[in-house]
């Protein structure tokens, strides 16, 4: 591979130059501070929320589109660089960067001199790191001098980048040391502040970047490293940066090793001023101490590395296809969590001043998230929860730094209140905690106080609503807002926000999402009655775990009269419709001319159990109908495609779908998130082979050997790669932050290794390649180590034939394994053997 090679033992990308096709991210930080980090050191810094807490600075879509960040330039005898390449781009002797869990490091070299760039938070911290390392490799003494640079931003980052006319008379520091302490607003209501500074003594800094930069020069010729030497501005409105600079004298053969800390610095109760004017440095002092300790960065960097390891180790497998094994083992799960921590906040592709977390988006990120760190699952189900309304719809966003709704993009989308339903039943069934549903949570639109328990109350004490009350109001929410074929409204939108069949913009400056009135809309969604029919049977069995089996049978009761309404305006002939317009016409329908099969209502239909083997009368052996043309309409070997045929010109009816070019996004890309519902669904009717094969064609790990045209990193999914109708197809965008993360993770564990928690148990039912002879697997399930070992010596793909449990053979229940909840903190070995 032209760019790079995955290092699977350290769980590390390397990238091994740096123009590649796109910058290639990484992010730092796993629990509130974070940070974006690219392979040539772009990116930038924030707190909690992208949007409100930014703490350095990053200009999108730049040119070029990566520039900005975490830099270090030398100057070395006169020649300036960066170990990264960027921005000074001169020519390297030697460049890597490694991308790994929660880290990135850099190593460049020029001249003899190599210096090595190590990014990372610590855990439980709300500081980053930057490592520096500079190796004399030559056979001279050197006297390199290094500056760092990065760029403060004034937190609430819409306004940083918008209001200048204000935002270039606020910015203020003060300078004590090697600290440097950002700290524009403060003298206001602020009560927090940044800190840069340096863990050895340094030789001069600059906090304005008029000096540092220049007014006329670019970052790539920068002022203060061309002349070697800082000029120690204080800066005074305008854009304060922090720079510092280390002089070094190394003899041949000699290294260096200090450390940057960037740091979030909240004042709580301490006195705010020291002095009049001068902030209060206790903390930061703090801070700078701590790392400046010998060994204090090495200890935390290898603290995290624990981390990770103990992380991941709750679910680890041995598989033929090094594709699935590297996605699974590492990056996968390594992408769930940023995917859990961000939602669709802050990438390359996402500015983290638009959309906060989304509804539909974390909970499906929780997915697969709750095996890892089921504690942090359940807070987060039960904040977004709060933020559902009292008549069931939900706001579509919210703010993680204020856990409110985003009032501009309001509710209305009719899919959100069900994806409660699957997180929910995903954490219960991963930890067996059924007193989730007790929590009580409330409604965004009641007023509540805190009770004598801590706990959120009514008026009278009365504790708010619980979590139950809210799955309740979900499933009861979509039963009453069914259309004339008894199918669900879809409102603004459903899980495709650019259906939008109720919005009939032809104003160019208004959002497809927002614009138009769904309250007597008619248009209704064959995708929210598939997802329904899962959810509700989903809620049956969480009231049977409850042994509530009234409720269990009222849950079911509602499925079939929703499956009835699927098979009877849902099914179009030879798949599933996608949903009916305003005025009545089908979507994804033979008697389309464009879009007429979609993905989303095979997908979800199937997994919902419409069309059924075993199901009576004309439904059954839908399902298997409904994949073929899947197969035969949708499927490219890369990817499968949304909808097919493409649409050629807009249409007022169908809103954003239809204003794409052909081939990309939701107009016929191949969004990758639906495909895995795909997957799944393939698993369901027990062809491995196909899913496999499907898994394989998205798979970014697999996409290496077309990295020219694939262009995104080759380690994360993407949401989306171009599809045959675009002239780039095969093209990868909006890598990281997607739904694709949580589900692919679902389709590969739960799906093709078979492995599902489950409130009796854990299953195994693997539906796996026919040419594979087995895999194995560690599970980590309630506190026990399952040690799963598959063997296929027939070359099947589906049908569990034997097991044994540490050696005694054990009486498997139906086709799958439903393996016994061990006591915590024991081993088991699990045997299994198709057939
Ligand atoms: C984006 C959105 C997600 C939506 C999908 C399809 O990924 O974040 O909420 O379901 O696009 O439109
Ligand atoms: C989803 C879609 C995108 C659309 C956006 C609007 O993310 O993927 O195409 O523009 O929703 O919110």
């Amino acid at each position: 591979m032209k760019y790079g090679h995955f290092d699977d033992p350290r769980r590390e990308y390397v990238v091994t130059r740096p123009d590649t096709p796109l910058p290639w991210l990484n992010y730092i930080g796993q629990e509130d501070y974070f940070g974006l980090c690219t392979n040539t050191a772009g990116g930038y810094s924030f707190w909690k929320d992208s949007r409100l807490r930014r703490l350095t600075r990053y200009r999108y879509n730049n040119v070029p589109y990566d520039l900005g960040g975490r830099y270090i330039y030398v100057n070395d005898a006169g020649t300036v660089w960066n170990p990264g390449w960027k921005p000074v781009k001169a020519e390297l002797d030697s460049y890597e960067c490694r991308h790994g869990m929660g880290y990135t490091k850099i190593t460049g070299s020029k001249g003899g001199l190599e210096i090595e760039l190590l990014f990372f938070v610590p855990l439980g911290r709300n500081e980053e790191i930057w490592k520096v390392t500079v190796r004399n490799r030559s056979k001279k003494r050197k006297s390199p001098r290094l500056f760092s640079y990065q760029e403060f931003c004034f937190y609430e980052a819409l306004n940083d980048m918008t209001n200048y006319q204000r935002t270039y008379s606020i910015g203020e520091v003060e300078v004590e040391g090697s600290a440097i302490y950002h700290k524009t607003e403060y003298r206001e209501r602020r009560n927090h502040y940044t800190l840069f500074a340096c863990t050895r003594p340094i030789a001069g800094f600059d906090t304005d970047r008029d000096i540092f930069v220049g007014i006329h020069e670019g970052l790539h010729e920068a002022r203060v490293p061309s002349s070697g030497k800082c000029a120690g501005s204080k800066a005074f409105g305008w854009n304060p940066i922090g720079a510092h600079e280390i002089d070094l004298d190394l003899a041949p053969g000699a290294e260096e090793s200090f450390a940057f800390v960037l740091a979030y610095v909240e004042q709580g109760d301490r006195p705010r001023f020291e002095k009049p004017g001068l902030i209060n440095k206790e903390l930061g002092r703090q801070i700078v101490a701590r790392y400046a300790k010998p060994g204090a960065v090495d200890a935390a960097f290898a603290e995290l590395g624990r981390f990770w390891d103990d992380l991941l180790s709750n679910f680890q497998a041995e598989l033929p296809d090094e594709h699935a094994a590297r996605m699974l083992n590492a990056w996968n799960q390594y992408q769930c969590m940023a995917t859990f921590n961000l939602s669709r906040s802050t990438s390359m592709y996402e500015t983290g001043i638009g959309r906060g977390m989304g509804f539909r988006d974390s909970n499906q990120d929780i997915l697969g998230f709750v095996h890892m760190i089921p504690a942090r699952a359940r807070e987060r189900i039960l904040d977004i929860a709060s933020t559902q309304l009292s008549d069931g719809t939900c706001y579509h966003q919210y703010q993680p730094l204020t856990k409110k709704g985003n009032a501009e993009v309001g509710g209305d989308f009719y899919d959100d209140h069900l994806w409660l339903v699957l997180s929910t039943c995903a954490y219960v069934k991963e930890t067996g905690d059924l007193s989730i549903l007790e929590e009580p949570c409330g409604y965004a639109d009641r007023e509540y106080r805190i009770g004598a328990d801590g706990r959120r109350a009514g008026a009278g004490g009365e504790p708010a609503e619980s979590l139950l009350h809210h799955l309740e109001l979900s499933i009861a929410y979509t039963m009453r807002k069914r259309g004339p074929r008894r199918l669900p409204l879809i409102g603004h939108a459903d899980w495709n926000d650019c259906l939008n069949l109720n919005c009939f913009s032809t104003e160019p400056n208004e959002s497809f999402q927002t614009a138009g009135v769904v309250g007597n809309s008619q248009a209704e969604s064959v995708m929210i009655a598939g997802l329904f029919l899962h959810a509700s049977r989903e809620m049956s069995a969480l009231y049977d775990f409850m042994k509530r089996p009234e409720d269990a049978n009222r849950m079911l009761a509602q499925r079939e009269e929703m499956l009835a309404a699927v098979e009877s305006a849902g099914w179009d002939g030879d798949w599933y419709r996608r949903a009916y317009d305003a005025a009545g016409k089908p979507i994804g329908s033979k008697e389309c001319e464009e879009g007429k099969i979609y993905i989303e209502s095979q997908g979800w239909c199937v997994l919902g159990g419409a069309g059924a083997d075993d199901a009576s009368g004309p439904s059954r052996g839908r399902a298997r109908k409904a994949m073929e043309s899947v197969h035969k309409l949708l499927f490219t070997p890369k990817g499968v495609l949304i909808q097919q045929p493409a649409y050629s010109t807009y249409h007022v009816e169908l809103g954003e779908v239809s204003s794409y070019p052909p081939g990309v996004k939701e107009n016929a890309g191949i969004f990758c998130h639906n495909n895995t519902w795909i997957h799944l669904a393939w698993c369901q009717l027990g062809h491995g082979d196909r899913a496999l094969e499907y898994y394989l064609s998205i798979c970014p790990s697999a996409k290496q050997a077309e990295i020219d045209l694939y262009r995104s990193e080759p380690y994360v999914y993407a949401q989306m790669i171009a599809g045959r109708d675009a002239p780039c197809y095969g093209e990868a965008k909006n890598s990281w932050l997607t739904g694709t993360a949580a589900w692919t993770f679902v389709a590969l564990t739960q799906g093709i290794l078979g492995i599902r928690p489950d409130y009796r148990g854990l299953v195994v039912d693997p539906c796996i390649a026919s040419a594979w002879k087995g895999f194995s697997a560690t599970r980590r399930f309630r506190g026990a180590e399952y040690k799963i070992a598959v063997k296929n010596p027939k070359g099947r793909c589906k049908g569990v034939a034997s097991v044994k449990v540490d050696g005694e053979a054990f009486d498997p229940v139906g086709a799958a394994a439903i393996l016994p909840i061990f006591p915590a903190g024991t081993s088991h070995r699990i045997e299994i053997e198709l057939g």
